[in-house]
This record gives C-alpha cells, structure tokens and sequence, in this order.
C-alpha cells in the first residue's frame, strides 16, 4: 500500500570498522512527487545518507527500499539504476571532458537501452533541461559551457531516463549565486511535469525555501528535524534548526546564534542529546532551571514519534509536552 518512493527504516552507516557513525538510525520517506531538502552543516552524514540510497554504503542496520525494492539486494540494485538518477555539486567532474555534449545525454540512453529514436530524445532532454535550441549544445564540450550550463546538461541526461527519483548532492554549491535559483526552479519543474521525486541536499537552509516541500535537518548523523518546510522553516523547534536558520541572510526575527563548542566528530558522538555540547538551553542553563538538564546529558533521543508532520527530537520539546516549558524561536525556554 506504500506510496512512498523511498523509504528508510532505522538507517545506520560506519565506517572505519564502525568507530565512524556517519549515519545514526534515520528513518525518512519520501512520496511520489515530493521534494525533500536534508540539511545540515558539513560532514554530518548528508553525503553518506544519499549515497546509501543508491546502494553505494552497505549499511550497518537497518533497511531502504526503493519502489517496493530493497536496495540492499542484487535484484534491487539492477533495477534501481535507472530508477534512482544522481547528481552532484561539481557538474565539471561529473562531465568526460572528451565526449560532446551529445554523448554525455545519449551515452545513459544506450546503457539502459532506453527505447526511442537517440538524437531525438537527447534533445528533448537538453530542451527540457534549458538548453534551447538544443542543436546549438549538441556538438560542443563541457569546457565550452559555463558552470550552470554544464549542471543543466547532467540533469538533462539524468531526466532522459525518466527516474522515479532524483538525488541531487549540493547541486548548486559550486555555482554562482546569481543562477542557483534558476538551476533550482529546473529541477522543481520536473516535479510539476513528471511527478519525479527529490532529495536535495544542501548545507544552505535558505536554498531549501525554493524548492522542498519538506524539510529535514540532521546533525551528526541523525535527523533531529522534519517536517513542511513552512513550518520547520517559519516555526523551528530544534535549538539546532533555530541556530541554522539565524544566519541565514533572508530570515528575519531570530537573534544570530553562533554555533559554539566542538565541532561534531562522528566518531566520538556525545551522550545523552547528541546535540548538548553545543546547545544553547544547556549552556546558558536554562534547560536545568526549567528541570530537563539531566535529560540533555543523559539520555538520547529520536524523533518524536509520529504523531504530527512536523517532528524533533529534542528534550525541551518532549519535556514540555508533559510540563509546560516550551522552546521559542530565540531558542531559550520560556515557561509556558
Ligand atoms: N569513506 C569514508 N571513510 C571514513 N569516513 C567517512 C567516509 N565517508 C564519510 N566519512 C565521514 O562520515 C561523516 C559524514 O560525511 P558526509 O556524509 O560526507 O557528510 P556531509 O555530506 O553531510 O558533509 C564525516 O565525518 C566523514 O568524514
Ligand atoms: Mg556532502
């Protein structure tokens, strides 16, 4: 009965012989037609959460399913690779400097043998992608074209093949400013137009406005945050999605927070909040006066079961369900 189009369940990913928890029990599903933003600052599993997947990560525990598939099977992964398209933050890379633009659309065509006359849909796929009029790209190289061009070209030879989902990796981190938005408001158009769905990744909160309709913020290897981006976005519960959001240009009426204290180390995850060391309700101690300080330290913690849409796994919220201490967007506590 599951419309969802991935579905994770309890997710772990290590490495280094399991001293590294890249990824730390995330479960997450994304439903046909649905663009999901992970955010979250660098290094804290985003990377490793998507790579897994499309099957690159095996994983430590737990199960992700891709279309009814398990991905963790051989059956699964074959038909995956059409299914699931990929893209990255640096499109020169993932371009052959020697194949012309042609090839790079039409070489994914002929690999899954996608049927259909190859010149016209290579450029069907470059003019959906932008490109127009797609004869003027067709013979020249990734070198000739400007960053946001070449971006273009990757989803355009990602969308060729009709995916059910698309995985986009920072895929606008390595371009300017002034095009991110455009390159954005594409991959949202193949939404509309093809009912694709999509995980993109970004450390940038901002660039999740244009485009999600969900919201999940992780940080250090767990999602601590989920829900419709409005909400996660205009009304964030998680001290750590509050901090995020102070320093984003665009967004008024928090007060900047910097984020202090260590920086995050997979390897060495703290007890009880993941998140405690650096969280400013335990610093400034308003977290033990309100009586959940203990929690903070010692006992760690999930998502809150499903019971909303929008969802955190943090002590003050979970206290204040029960008490009546609850987070405001300045992050502090206040009794309720
Ligand atoms: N192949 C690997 N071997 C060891 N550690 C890794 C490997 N890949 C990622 N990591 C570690 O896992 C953590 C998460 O990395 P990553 O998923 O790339 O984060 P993000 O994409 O959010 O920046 C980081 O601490 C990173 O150093
Ligand atoms: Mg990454």
């Amino acid at each position: 009965m599951s419309e969802s189009v991935v579905e994770l369940t309890n997710v772990r990913v290590q490495f280094d012989g399991g001293r590294v928890h890249a990824v730390d029990t995330v479960s997450l599903q994304v439903g046909r037609g649905e663009v999901v933003a992970l955010v979250g600052e660098s290094g804290c599993g985003k990377t490793t959460l998507i790579r897994s997947i499309i099957g690159l990560e095996p994983l430590a525990h737990g199960s992700i399913s891709v279309l009814g598939e398990s991905v963790g099977g051989r059956r699964g992964l074959r038909a995956l690779r059409r299914r699931v398209q990929m893209i990255f933050q640096d499109p020169s890379g993932a371009l052959n400097p020697r194949h012309s633009i042609y090839e790079a659309v039409a070489e994914g065509l002929r690999i899954h043998k996608v049927k259909g006359h190859e010149p016209t849909l290579v450029a069907e796929a470059l003019s959906n992608a932008g490109l127009r009029p797609p004869h003027r790209y067709l013979r020249r190289f990734p070198h000739e074209l400007s960053g946001g061009q070449r971006q273009r070209v990757l989803i355009a030879a990602a969308m060729a093949l009709q995916p059910a989902l698309l995985l986009a990796d920072e895929p606008v981190a390595s371009l300017d400013a002034s095009i991110r938005g455009e390159i954005l408001a594409l991959m949202r158009s193949f939404v509309d137009l093809h009912g694709v769905s999509i995980i993109a990744v970004t450390h940038d909160l901002g660039l999740a406005w244009n485009i999600a309709d969900r919201v999940a913020v992780m940080y250090l290897g767990r999602i601590v945050e989920v829900g419709p981006t409005e909400e996660v976005l205009r009304v964030p519960k998680h001290p750590y999605t509050q901090a995020l959001l102070s320093v984003v240009p665009e967004v008024e009426g928090l007060p900047q927070q910097i984020l202090t204290g260590e920086t995050p180390d997979p390897s060495r995850i703290p007890s009880g909040c993941r998140f405690h060391p650096r969280c400013p309700l335990v610093a400034s101690g308003e977290a033990d006066r309100l009586g959940f300080g203990d929690r903070c330290r010692g006992v760690d913690l999930e998502l809150e079961p499903e019971v909303g849409v929008h969802r955190v796994a943090c002590h003050a919220v979970t206290f204040a369900a029960g008490a009546t201490p609850t987070t405001n967007a300045s992050g502090t506590a206040t009794a309720g």
